[in-house]
C-alpha cells in the first residue's frame, strides 16, 4: 500500500508517496481503508518542521501527516466491539482523548504531528480512535469533521452560545465556514469578515446576515460594534491570533466569549493590552479541537440538522503537493479535500 511520508522537512515538495507493508490490526485496533481526508492550516507547519509538541518529523522522522480522514473498517483485531468490517468511520484528531479536559497523554497523541497521521491508503488506529460517520455525509464530507468542525462545534458550545446571541467569525477558512454553519443550526446571528467580497457572498448565501471586509475596513472591531448597536458581540471565534485578538476584545459585549483558537496572523509577537479583558469581563477560552465524545455529538449534531461541511475543491490521492500549495494560496473558502474517489 502507498503512504505519504516527510523525511525531511523542507518544504510541500518534501512530501513523498511511498510503498510500504499493509499494516495488520492487533488487540483493540482496526483497519481502514482510508477514502478521503482534509487538509487544515495546521497541516502547512508539518512539511516545516512541525511546532511545539507535534515535531515528530524532526524528533522521530519520517511523519506521517494529515490528521483528518475518512474510511471504511476492514478488519478489526480481538476485543473491539465498537465496529465491524464494513463501518465508516472518521478519525479522531487526539487518539486518546475520550472525554473531559485534555491531559498531556492526549496532547501527545495528535495525528500527524505527534504521531504518525492518516494520509495513506490503509491505516491502523485504536477502536476508540474512531467514530463512525455521519450516515448523511459522504466520505469526502465526513473527513472535514475530525479538526475544523470539531473545533467550531467546540467554541461554540463551551462558549454556551444559545439561539438569538451574535456571533463574530473572522475569515472564510475551515473552521470559520464550520463556524458560520453551525451557529446558524443553533439560531445565532453571524458576523463574519473576509479579505475577499466574494466570499463574503458566498458567506451570505450560507446564512451570515452581516459581512465586513477585513481589508477594506481594518477597523472592522467598530463595525461589529455598529452592527450590534454599540453593544458588542455575545461572542467571538478568534483564529486570528495576536494580530486579531485585540480588536476581538473591543467587538465583545461586557461579560462576551472569546474562543482562542488560531494564529493565522503569525505566532505571537504582538501584547495585545489585557485592559479590556479586564473592564469587560470577557471570558477567554482557549481551544484544542476536542474529545472524542465531542466529535460523537457534533457527527449527531450534523446529521439531526442536515449539515453539509463546503468543500471547496477536492485534490487525487497522487495530487497531495497541489493541495497543499492550494489551501497554502488562501484561495478557498471552506475545506480542501483530498479523496481516493
Ligand atoms: N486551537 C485549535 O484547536 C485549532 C483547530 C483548528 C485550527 N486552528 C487554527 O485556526 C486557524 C484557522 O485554521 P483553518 O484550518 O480554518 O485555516 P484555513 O482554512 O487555512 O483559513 C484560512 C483563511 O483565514 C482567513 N484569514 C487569514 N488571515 C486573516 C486575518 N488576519 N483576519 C481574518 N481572517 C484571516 C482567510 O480568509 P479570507 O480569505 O476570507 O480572508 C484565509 O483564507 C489556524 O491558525 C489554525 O492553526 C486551531
Amino acid at each position: 500500500m502507498r503512504r505519504y511520508e516527510i523525511r525531511e522537512p523542507k518544504g510541500i515538495a518534501s512530501l513523498s508517496l511511498c510503498e510500504v507493508e499493509n499494516p495488520r490490526p492487533g488487540p483493540g485496533q482496526v483497519l481502514l481503508d482510508m477514502k478521503a481526508w482534509s487538509l487544515n492550516y495546521r497541516d502547512l507547519s508539518m512539511p516545516r518542521g512541525g511546532y511545539p509538541g507535534n515535531e515528530k518529523v524532526l524528533h522521530a522522522p519520517p511523519l506521517v501527516p494529515v490528521s483528518d480522514g475518512a474510511g471504511e473498517v476492514l478488519a478489526v483485531g480481538p476485543g473491539v466491539t465498537e465496529f465491524a468490517p464494513g463501518d465508516r468511520v472518521i478519525t479522531c484528531f487526539f487518539q486518546s482523548w475520550e472525554d473531559g479536559e485534555v491531559t498531556s497523554e492526549a496532547k501527545a497523541s495528535a495525528l500527524g504531528g505527534a504521531i504518525d497521521g492518516v494520509l495513506a491508503e490503509r491505516v491502523v488506529l485504536s477502536a476508540r480512535g474512531c467514530v463512525a460517520a455521519p450516515q448523511s455525509l459522504s466520505f469526502e464530507q465526513a473527513s472535514t469533521l475530525p479538526c475544523a468542525g470539531l473545533t467550531a462545534w467546540a467554541a461554540l458550545t463551551e462558549a454556551h452560545a444559545r439561539a438569538g446571541q451574535n456571533v463574530l467569525l473572522q475569515g472564510t477558512g475551515g473552521v470559520s465556514i464550520f463556524a458560520l454553519q453551525l451557529a446558524k443550526l443553533m439560531g445565532l446571528r453571524v458576523i463574519i469578515t473576509s479579505s475577499s467580497n466574494d466570499k463574503l457572498e458566498r458567506a451570505r448565501q450560507l446564512g451570515a446576515s452581516d459581512t465586513i471586509n477585513y481589508k477594506d475596513q481594518p477597523d472592522w472591531d467598530e463595525q461589529a460594534l455598529k452592527l450590534t448597536a454599540g453593544v458588542g458581540v455575545d461572542h467571538v471565534v478568534e483564529v486570528g491570533g495576536a494580530g486579531t485578538l485585540g480588536r476581538s476584545m473591543n467587538a465583545c459585549r461586557m461579560g462576551g466569549t472569546i474562543s482562542l483558537i488560531g494564529v493565522l496572523t503569525g505566532m505571537p509577537e504582538q501584547n495585545p493590552s489585557p485592559l479590556n479583558v479586564m473592564w469587560k469581563r470577557l471570558v477567554m477560552r482557549g481551544i484544542y479541537v476536542g474529545s472524542r465524545r465531542q466529535l460523537e455529538e457534533l457527527c449527531r449534531a450534523v446529521q439531526v440538522g442536515g449539515l453539509l461541511p463546503v468543500i471547496d475543491k477536492t485534490f487525487g490521492f497522487e495530487q497531495v503537493q497541489e493541495a497543499y500549495r492550494y489551501l497554502k494560496s488562501g484561495a478557498h473558502f471552506g475545506k480542501v479535500v483530498i479523496s481516493r474517489g
